[in-house]
């Protein structure tokens, strides 16, 4: 096999309560990208569709994570890469974990799959860094793993992955803005009260024993984030109507999607989250704004070959 086309899913980072840990993967939205062996060696994009992003490997989510990788197996050969980009950079839904993950994913199949999952994220990690300044994992675990993962550690990486309840529904509003994830990490606190650190390992601790047990009305009173959202909700236009519009029409909960603008809700059943489809929806027409919204399943898959 000398050419593969790969699906590289969006993904829901941080979850509420769980910034830079949790993530989980999403059905239907995501990029298509093609990798090739070639006789000339290195990292070589040769074809980008969809965004004006950088051609030159160094410059380029997927070609650094790509490169990582190269460097490591020192492979007889080189690849080339296509990348048919639909999730738009700076929405919120790992825009850049998906292209970090692509390059990767694709030269270790063609090179008969020498890397581990985890090993093929510790390389993506790189690419990761290029877009936000900083080594995180929480949308290229899911992506790569499918379902929800845990990040329990970058150094060294380890991932744990979380079950995924049967009747849990993301609905996800992606208003046509950027956030660039760099500027909405600056704005974080370094250090947080004790009492809020106290409610948040507490959300958190009870929110993966409900995603364990399938418990919705744990997730519900989980689903809650003291630490990061008063600050990144300033940068997203009507936050606070959305979050309690979806949450009067029956979701479990919402919150920012990674660091936003989009934002996220769960809900148990279709029904339900087609209701929280339209309370986001009657929002947002009222905004002048334009914007997206999907419905997905917990993907469980994570990446995919075409
Ligand atoms: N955990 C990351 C953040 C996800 O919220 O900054 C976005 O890349």
């Amino acid at each position: 096999m000398n050419e593969i086309k790969i699906f590289s899913p969006a993904t829901v980072a941080n979850v509420a309560c769980g910034f830079d840990v949790l993530g989980f993967c999403l059905d239907n939205i995501g990029d298509e990208m093609v990798i090739r062996k070639t006789d000339k060696k290195g990292i070589h994009i040769t074809k980008i569709e969809g965004f004006d992003l950088p051609f030159e490997a160094e410059l380029n989510v997927a070609g650094v994570s790509a490169l990582a990788m190269y460097e490591a197996a020192k492979p007889d050969c080189g690849f080339e890469i296509e990348i048919y980009k639909n999730i738009k950079p700076g929405s919120g839904i790992g825009s850049s974990a998906a292209s970090a993950v692509g390059s990767v994913f694709g030269m270790n199949e063609l090179l008969g799959k020498p890397y581990s999952k985890t090993e093929l994220t510790q390389f993506a990690i790189k690419g990761e860094a290029l877009a936000s300044k900083c080594e995180h994992a929480d949308n290229l675990a899911p992506a790569i793993f499918g379902g929800f993962t845990l990040v329990k550690s970058i150094t060294p990486l380890e991932i744990l992955e979380i079950p995924s309840p049967e009747d849990l529904y993301a609905t996800i509003i992606h208003p046509q803005i950027e956030i660039k994830t760099s500027e909405s990490r600056a704005i974080l606190p370094k250090e947080v009260p004790l009492q809020d650190a106290i409610t948040q390992w507490s959300n958190f601790g009870s929110l993966i024993h409900g995603l364990h047990t399938s418990d919705y009305n744990l997730i519900q009173k989980s689903l809650h984030d003291v630490i990061v959202e008063p600050y990144r909700s300033k940068l997203i236009p009507h936050y606070n109507e959305v979050k309690q519009a979806s949450l009067q029409n029956g979701a479990l909960g919402a919150g920012i999607s990674g660091s936003g603008p989009s934002i996220f809700a769960l809900s148990k059943g279709l029904e339900n989250a087609e209701k929280v489809k339209g309370a986001m929806k009657k929002v947002y027409s009222e905004t002048g704004i334009t914007f997206e919204i999907h419905i997905t399943k917990i993907n469980t898959e994570g990446i995919k070959i075409l």
